[in-house]
């Protein structure tokens, strides 16, 4: 993709995050029709399902040639990377969306043969539209976030993580999960992956540990993160890729080693 062409991606990208963003806080307070998909806490609104169709359906009349992964059942089936591809998730923290009205986000990726290229991520209740595009740096509105501190501790730093793993038989032995709870200042669940991929990156939080997400959760976070020089792997410490479903270890570079090494005991 030229220079320009990924300007206008970037600029189109950004109007259409804006106005689904507009379109679900108008309708913040109308009835919502709740249904389950995999699970009961996996809840899915007529809303996760209107703002992936207002997506799709423009990829399909300006990138006809695009593909598109997303979580709701309007995207294609993929099994490699290769071309242009949207990684969608129209609402990320359905939950939060349902019961609490905030604390959810309009993730965004555009990825080019497994590249990622542009990235949003939308805390839709706030107004904060978190950007990014290879190489050019990463934003929070219209201010550009700072490289990552290069100095910060693990006993310095605030860790997203959810509860839910660290819950008996999950996949990570709770005794060092304790201990690396009570080494670090703090802890905090957000419910949203997108905005606690958009957190490390803006340093309001230095690390996102979990245990199983779909590559929609991970890819618009991947690029801003990568942007700001953040780190990301699966909790074995390995690379993943576009279409991973996989554990996710994102961070501040400087306390990576050490949360690896938390992580290498806690493996079940
Ligand atoms: C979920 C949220 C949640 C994370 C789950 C995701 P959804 O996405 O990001 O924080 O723990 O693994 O599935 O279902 O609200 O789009
Ligand atoms: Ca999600
Ligand atoms: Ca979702």
């Amino acid at each position: 993709m030229d220079a320009v062409t990924r300007e206008t991606l970037f600029n189109r990208v950004r109007s259409w995050t804006l106005e689904a963003g507009a379109f679900i806080r108008n309708k913040i307070n109308d009835p919502l029709t709740i249904k389950t998909k995999s699970n009961p806490k996996d809840l899915v609104t007529e809303m996760d399902r209107k703002v992936e169709f207002f997506f799709a359906a423009k990829i399909k009349r300006y990138y006809p040639e695009h593909r598109l992964l997303s979580e709701e059942g309007y995207g294609d089936t993929l099994t490699d990377s290769s071309g242009t591809v949207w990684i969608i998730d129209p609402i990320d923290g359905t939950m939060n969306f349902v019961h609490q009205k905030q604390n959810f986000a309009i993730s965004i990726g555009v990825y080019e043969h497994g590249v990622g290229e542009i990235g949003f991520i939308y805390d839709v209740m706030n107004n904060n539209l978190f950007s990014a595009m290879r190489g050019n740096g990463a934003f929070k509105n219209a201010r550009k976030l700072s490289p990552l501190d290069s100095g910060k501790k693990l006993h310095e730093s605030i860790l997203c993580l959810n509860h839910y793993w660290l819950s008996e038989n999950r996949l990570v032995d709770e005794k060092v999960m304790q201990q690396l709870i009570k080494d670090v200042r703090g802890t905090r669940t957000y419910g949203s992956a997108a905005l606690e991929f958009a957190y490390v990156a803006e340093g309001a939080a230095d690390a996102y540990i979990t245990m199983r997400l779909e590559p929609w959760d991970i890819a618009a976070g991947r690029i801003i993160l990568g942007e700001v020089g953040g780190k990301l792997t699966d909790i074995h410490g390995e690379t993943t890729e576009m279409l991973d479903r996989t554990s996710i270890v994102a961070c501040n570079p400087s306390i990576q080693a050490n949360l690896l090494e938390y992580l290498s005991k806690a493996k079940k």
